[in-house]
Formats: C-alpha cells, sequence, structure tokens
C-alpha cells in the first residue's frame, strides 16, 4: 500500500460505504486464508527431450519425457499448440466451437531431431527439447518460445505455475494487451494480466486497467503476427524490445515472458499482414456487434445528473446552441439508492416519459448498469437472483458479498448459463423504461478495499460454464460473461433491433457483444494521449468500438485542453462527453464562446463523415479491422511509422493527426507512403516523410489519401461521394455500406473506383451499376 493508498484507506473508516468495505476487505481476506492454503514445496518441470510424434489433422503430438504437446494449423491459417493435453476448447474467448483442422498441413520430420508442422502460410517448427518456432513460408521466424517450465506443488494438490520466454525480431514492436495507457507501443516493462479499477483514475503510468487480455500484435520487418495465450488467470507479461547491432554489434532478439498463476498452456498465433491477422483473429474470436447507427453520433453522459429536470436542461441546451446529440447516458444517481434495475422516481418520475419525449428530438438514452446487486431481504432482484441460485458463492457455499455503490451487495455468477438468462430477463426493466442502449460498469468486478485486490475474494466460486473454478480463473472473464448475459437477453427482449452495449471490463472477444469505452481516464494532457493509446490497442485486439471520456473523467480541464479531446473524441468510434461526480462539467458552452464555435464545427463534422462511421462499423464486423488503425496499418515495415504514437487512420481514407500537446498550434505528421491532401486548405503532401501543418485552436490535422472515395451526409441529409483526386495516371478506391436501420439486415459492400479520364475525375461503381449519389471531387 503507497501513502496516497493509506491515506485513502484511513479516510474510508469515517463513512458507513468506508467501514463496510473495510469489512468486506477482511472478510474476503479471511475467505481466502481458510480456502486457499499458502503455497507449501513445489516441483519444477520442463518438457524434457522429445520421444516421438504422431501425426493428427492439421498437425500432430508431439511426446516429450514430461509433457505432451499438440499442434494444430486450423484452415485460415490460425496456428494452435497446447502443452500437457490442453485442447482449443473449452474457451471463453473463441466464438462457437474454434475453427477445423487444415488436413492439408502436414507433420513432418524436422533437422536436428525435431518436428515441423507444414501448412500454406505458416511453418511451426518443435525442437527437441520443446522450443516452438513459427515461421514463414519463406523462413523467416517471426517467434520463438523456448520450452516451458512448470512449478507444481508438491503435495499435488492445487495449480501449476508456468513460464513462457519467447523471442522475436530485434526490429520487433509490441501492441495490445487489452486496454494499456502506456501504450499504443508497449515499451520495456512489465504489464500485469488482472482487470483492475485503478481506484478513482488513471494516467499513462498506471496498469493494469479494467480490459487485459494476453493478446499481443508483434510487427517486424519480417511479419506481423498475433499471439494469444488462451488463459484467463492471473498472470504478467514482461516486455523487452530487441536491438540491432546491440553490444558487440551483434542483434539481440526482443523477448517476452509471460507468467501465469495457473491454468492451460495454449497458444494461438496468426501471421500475416495486419489486416489479415485482424481478419483471423475475428474470424477465432467472432466478428464485432454492429452498433446501431445512433451510437455513432455525439453522446452525453454525467455521473451526478441530479433530476429529469437537470435531463431535460442539458438536452435543451444542445438544442438552443444547435449542436447535435445522439444519447444521453443516466449513471447511477438515477437509480433508487444505487439500486441496479430501480429508478429513483422522486427525481426521475415518469422516466418511459421523459425518455420518449428526447427519442422524439432524436436522443436516446442509456442506462448504466453495474453488476454488482445490493442485499437486502425485499429488493426484487436480490430476491429473484437468490431464488435462481444466482449468486457467487464461498467455498463453504455462502454467498460472497462485497460493497459497491448501494452497501453490501452480491455478485451474479454469469459464467453461469442459467445465471446468464436470469439477469438477461431484467433488462426487460432498462426496456420498459425507455432506454435504448446499456454502459456496463464495475465488472471487473469492484468491491471497494481499502486494502488488498479491490475485487472478489479468489476463493469464490464460479461455474465457468460447465468447467467449475474459482476466481482466480473467473475474475478476468466477468466482464465478458455479463456482457453476453447483457447482449442475448437484449436480443431475446427486442428481437428485431442490435442491442448497443458497452462494458467497462472484458476479456478477448468482447467485441461479440459491444464495445467498451476509456474508463475513468485523468483530466490531464498525459490523460488524453493514454485515451488514444487505449482505442489503438485495443482496436488490435479485435475490440473496433471504444472511446474515452471526453474531457477526462476526474477534473476540470481548460477549455484548451477540454477543446482538444472533443476534437480527438469526434474521430473516435465511441464519441461521448463524460465527468465524475465532483468534477467540471463537460457540456461544449461552458467553456467560452471560442471553445463552443469550435466544438460545433467539429460535431458538424463528425455529422458529415456518419456515412464513414457507418460504414467502418460494418467493415469491422466482416473484415476484423478496426475503425481506428495505427499510421503503419498498410506498410508495417516502415519504421518510422511503426513508431508513430500520436496519430492514426481512420478507415482507409483518413489520417487524423490530433493536437495532444499544450500550447501547441501546428504538428508534425509523419505520412504513409502516397499523396495526402491536408482536408482544409487541400495542400497535397506526398509520403513517405514528415510534414508540418498548421493546427490553430479550431483545427484538428485530418489528410485525406489520394484516390479515396468517402461516404459523407451532406448538408441537406443526402450521402455524397467525396473523392479525392488519385494522383494522375493512378487509380482510388472506397467503400460504401448503407446503414440497413437498427435491424439485423447484411447490407453489401459497395465499392467505389476513381481515375482520371480526359483531364477529368471520374468515379464508377465497381458492380458496374449507375452511381446515384452525388459526387464531389476534390484535391484538384
Ligand atoms: C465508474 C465509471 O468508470 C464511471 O464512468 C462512472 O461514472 C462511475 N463508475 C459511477 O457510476
Amino acid at each position: 500500500m503507497d501513502g496516497r493508498d493509506l491515506l485513502r484507506a484511513v479516510k474510508d473508516l469515517g463513512s458507513v460505504r468506508g467501514r463496510r468495505a473495510w469489512g468486506a476487505a477482511w472478510r474476503h481476506r479471511r475467505a481466502d486464508a481458510g480456502a486457499l492454503p499458502a503455497r507449501g514445496a513445489e516441483r519444477a518441470r520442463v518438457p524434457g527431450p522429445l520421444a516421438g510424434a504422431d501425426p493428427r489433422p492439421g498437425g500432430g503430438v508431439l511426446h516429450f519425457a514430461r509433457s505432451e504437446l499438440t499442434v494444430q494449423v486450423a484452415v485460415g491459417g490460425a496456428v494452435f499448440w497446447g502443452w500437457d493435453g490442453a485442447a482449443p476448447l473449452p474457451s471463453y474467448g473463441l466464438a462457437g466451437e474454434g475453427p477445423e483442422p487444415d488436413g492439408r498441413a502436414v507433420l513432418e520430420p524436422d533437422t536436428d531431431g525435431g518436428w515441423r508442422v507444414v501448412s500454406e502460410r505458416v511453418t511451426v517448427a518443435i525442437s527437441r527439447n520443446g522450443a516452438v518456432e513459427v515461421r514463414t513460408p519463406g523462413g523467416a521466424v517471426l517467434r520463438r518460445e523456448l520450452p516451458p517450465r512448470w512449478w507444481e506443488p508438491v503435495s499435488g494438490d492445487g495449480p501449476a505455475r508456468w513460464v513462457q520466454r519467447s523471442e522475436v525480431a530485434p526490429d520487433a514492436r509490441f501492441f495490445g494487451l487489452g486496454g494499456r495507457a502506456a501504450g499504443p507501443r508497449l515499451r520495456d516493462g512489465s504489464y500485469r494480466l488482472w482487470n483492475t479499477d485503478p481506484k478513482g483514475g488513471f494516467g499513462p503510468g498506471d496498469d493494469p486497467l479494467y480490459l487485459t487480455m494476453p493478446v499481443q500484435l508483434v510487427v517486424a520487418d519480417a511479419g506481423t503476427h498475433l499471439v494469444f495465450h488462451d488463459n484467463t488467470w492471473d498472470g504478467r507479461v514482461t516486455l523487452r524490445e530487441g536491438e540491432e547491432g546491440a553490444g558487440s554489434g551483434q542483434d539481440r532478439p526482443g523477448g517476452c515472458e509471460l507468467r501465469m498463476d495457473g491454468g492451460p498452456l495454449r497458444t494461438w498465433v496468426l501471421v500475416g499482414t495486419p489486416a489479415r491477422v485482424l481478419q483471423g483473429w475475428a474470424g477465432l474470436t467472432g466478428g464485432a456487434a454492429v452498433p446501431p447507427a445512433w451510437a455513432l453520433g455525439h453522446q452525453h453522459a454525467r455521473w451526478g445528473f441530479g433530476s429529469a429536470a437537470e435531463v431535460r436542461r442539458v438536452v435543451a441546451g444542445y438544442r438552443e446552441h444547435g449542436l447535435p446529440l445522439s444519447a444521453l447516458h443516466l449513471d447511477i444517481d438515477h437509480y433508487d439508492g444505487h439500486r441496479v434495475f430501480t429508478v429513483d422516481e422522486e427525481r426521475f418520475p415518469r422516466l418511459p416519459e421523459l425518455a420518449a419525449e428526447l427519442r422524439r428530438e432524436g436522443v436516446r438514452l442509456v442506462s448504466i448498469v453495474d453488476p454488482a446487486v445490493p442485499a437486502e431481504p425485499g429488493n426484487a432482484v436480490y430476491e429473484s437472483g437468490r431464488a435462481a441460485g444466482a449468486f457467487v458463492r464461498d467455498a463453504s457455499g455462502r454467498e460472497v458479498r462485497g460493497v459497491v455503490w448501494p452497501g453490501d451487495c452480491v455478485y451474479p455468477d454469469f459464467t453461469h448459463p442459467p445465471v446468464r438468462a436470469w439477469w438477461g430477463d431484467q433488462y426487460g426493466e432498462r426496456l420498459a423504461q425507455g432506454f435504448a442502449g446499456v454502459w456496463h460498469d464495475m465488472n471487473e468486478p469492484v468491491s471497494f478495499a481499502p486494502f488488498g485486490d479491490a475485487t472478489l475474494p479468489r476463493s469464490a466460486q464460479h461455474a465457468l460454464d460447465g468447467s467449475p473454478g474459482d476466481h482466480r480463473a473467473g475474475h478476468n472473464v466477468y466482464g465478458l460473461a455479463m456482457a453476453r448475459a447483457g447482449y442475448e437477453g437484449l436480443v431475446r427482449l427486442r428481437p428485431a433491433e442490435r442491442p448497443f452495449l458497452f462494458s467497462r471490463s472484458g476479456w478477448a472477444g468482447l467485441q461479440r457483444y459491444g464495445g467498451t469505452w476509456s474508463g475513468d481516464v485523468e483530466s490531464s494532457w498525459p490523460g488524453l494521449r493514454a485515451s488514444l493509446a487505449l482505442v489503438l490497442g485495443l482496436g488490435l485486439c479485435g475490440i473496433p468500438y471504444s472511446g474515452p471520456d471526453v474531457g477526462g473523467f476526474g477534473g476540470s480541464p481548460s477549455p484548451e485542453l477540454y477543446l482538444r479531446w472533443f476534437q480527438l473524441g469526434a474521430y473516435l468510434p465511441l464519441f461521448r462527453t463524460h465527468a465524475a461526480i465532483w468534477a467540471g462539467r463537460r457540456e461544449p458552452w461552458e467553456f467560452g464562446p471560442e471553445v463552443l464555435e469550435h466544438a460545433r464545427a467539429v460535431l458538424a463534422e463528425r455529422e458529415r463523415l456518419h456515412p464513414y462511421f457507418v460504414t467502418l462499423s460494418h467493415l469491422a464486423r466482416r473484415t476484423g479491422a478496426p475503425y481506428v488503425r495505427p499510421v503503419w496499418w498498410r506498410t508495417p515495415a516502415d519504421r518510422a511509422l511503426r513508431d508513430c504514437e500520436d496519430a492514426f487512420l481512420l478507415g482507409d481514407a483518413l489520417l487524423v493527426a490530433p493536437v495532444l500537446e499544450c500550447g501547441a498550434d501546428r504538428r508534425a505528421v509523419r505520412l504513409p507512403r502516397g499523396r495526402w491532401y491536408d482536408v482544409v486548405t487541400g495542400a497535397a503532401h506526398e509520403g513517405p516523410g514528415q510534414v508540418l501543418v498548421e493546427a490553430p485552436a479550431g483545427r484538428i490535422p485530418v489528410l485525406a489519401r489520394a484516390g479515396a472515395v468517402l461516404p459523407v451526409r451532406a448538408p441537406d441529409g443526402a450521402l455524397e461521394l467525396e473523392v479525392w483526386a488519385p494522383a494522375r495516371g493512378r487509380t482510388g478506391s472506397g467503400l460504401l455500406v448503407r446503414d440497413p436501420g437498427d435491424g439485423w439486415q447484411v447490407p453489401p459492400v459497395e465499392r467505389y473506383v476513381t481515375r482520371w479520364r480526359d483531364g477529368r475525375v471520374e468515379v464508377e461503381r465497381e458492380d458496374g451499376l449507375p452511381v446515384a449519389e452525388r459526387v464531389r471531387v476534390r484535391g484538384v
């Protein structure tokens, strides 16, 4: 406990909630001490020498003296290997049953007494002592996992800890591991795999955060690969970037060490271009839920809307200032005493009427949903949950109690299918209140604690979908399983509409049910930078829809910081202003007339780009490509781009270079190859290289790729194609997916091609149909 935590813990004793939290923390500690005895003597184990191999579909089984390794290449090229009999299933990460083995992959002897599995896109070589190498068909080594090592309790009772060390190319860069404030490029250091509420806010130095996952994207000259260690337990990843010409002129490979407290040792690797890898990842873990189109507009939230009157005032403010607003989010203060699935009827009377009234103005209501249920006899959710046996129990069968906003609480075990069904049914109450979407919070899950881990005791029991275990295995997938419960409930209750759901915590595969957001990012310039890092990193882990609390969560941003955050947020999938109950306001008109004017322009641009965002949301589902991509997305071998962390691509067409520094009115932008137009001045810049662009207060630098065809909404509401002239003699293209409405219809992807003809830029539909939209050519 550091000094700040100690002070907070002592202060907690002064409030009822604080004293309860002390009580819960002691109880949790005692429960663990009783149920999880300290580890006794341990025995170390390595696989030992390789004794033989048997072919199996897609690969084979390799027999080592003290372990067994299954290697399997799946159709589509994903590689799986598992030690000690670990198989791909069961898995919280995979969608469905996982991919079929690729019957064409063959197991054959390798040099030096090892074996290899050769497939079309990748070769996996297994050495005599159990090192596993992933090679491109050309023979370049992308990843080398050294033989693992386990530590097993001598008593035979309890999980085996293990470590897996790996090497990657000296030039490789690491990304991912879920939402990391320190990213997007993950520098040398140690990153924990344990979903954690950083208590009150976080900046770039805080780790871990709410949504961790053992997924890394590794980018090197020789190729890109994604590695997924499919294990939900607590662990630690230590990364060390390599060095070329290190020491005596020799290269030093990059290193990754993964230490896990238990759980299976099984690994998936996908190789290819970034786009291909992410497509494969979506194939493995499931396509991303497509948010309804309204969720791609501007949304406003606040913890601390005191009443329906305040909500009306805020919405009226947007209307009167001529600012578009798509959704307004109600936080815990609209609950009756912070109790989930209730409404404070005094401060929010007749909520369905308010919802309908706002809806007529085009504003949807979104509700926060916390997992913890107050343990109060008479509380309807508590009673029905008890009757259903829904709440997490300890090793001796008693309900586990924690403390959250409403006081003493119990926690649904979302890893049990009947509990998910029961919980999903509760969303009927939210729909009846008029809510159009849900915002899952506090689902790491949190139990306030002045000391120790602010979550459930590790000995708490979970059903884990048929493989019962305790919180050590269940913790990291708690938010994921809650998202599944909410998503499936909404689909059942309102089958004609796609759910809108985003969740603070999650794990690999969360995108199947919805998106996420930054959580309590601090209101500071480093917080602004961290919020971009999070969105980029999450996108590379397969979660395309996310965004920060614009303005930061807990403070009062200066007008300049607020505006820069607003400008960045407008180019991120979830564009939402939000703040803590103790923090300053976040309405654009609260920062003076100048900021208001600039914010108006930002909102107008977001509206204009709406068809492009809709297109990106559908493409994310179908291709796995996040809306927000690192600038090296298409050219990962461009090392200067690989190290660029302060700009991003929005789809294929736009390069966004937000201002992340106080006082800046211009900034350097590193361009990928090709021609890029400044969308404000129309100036053309040739990449690769670096240019200096103007960024006065009212402007966020955005560049359009030459040849891009961008679907936009014209001022009259019509869909228009904005075409950025290709360089002379070259062609360009762009995709359009039209909003099919809030249902499940899968609209076609239309491809438009542009070229110079007779001194003019022309656009055609690739399918030969006439172009029905107005076309506006820019950059000539
Ligand atoms: C924590 C969440 O991160 C924040 O967004 C929310 O406002 C508070 N909980 C209160 O519900």
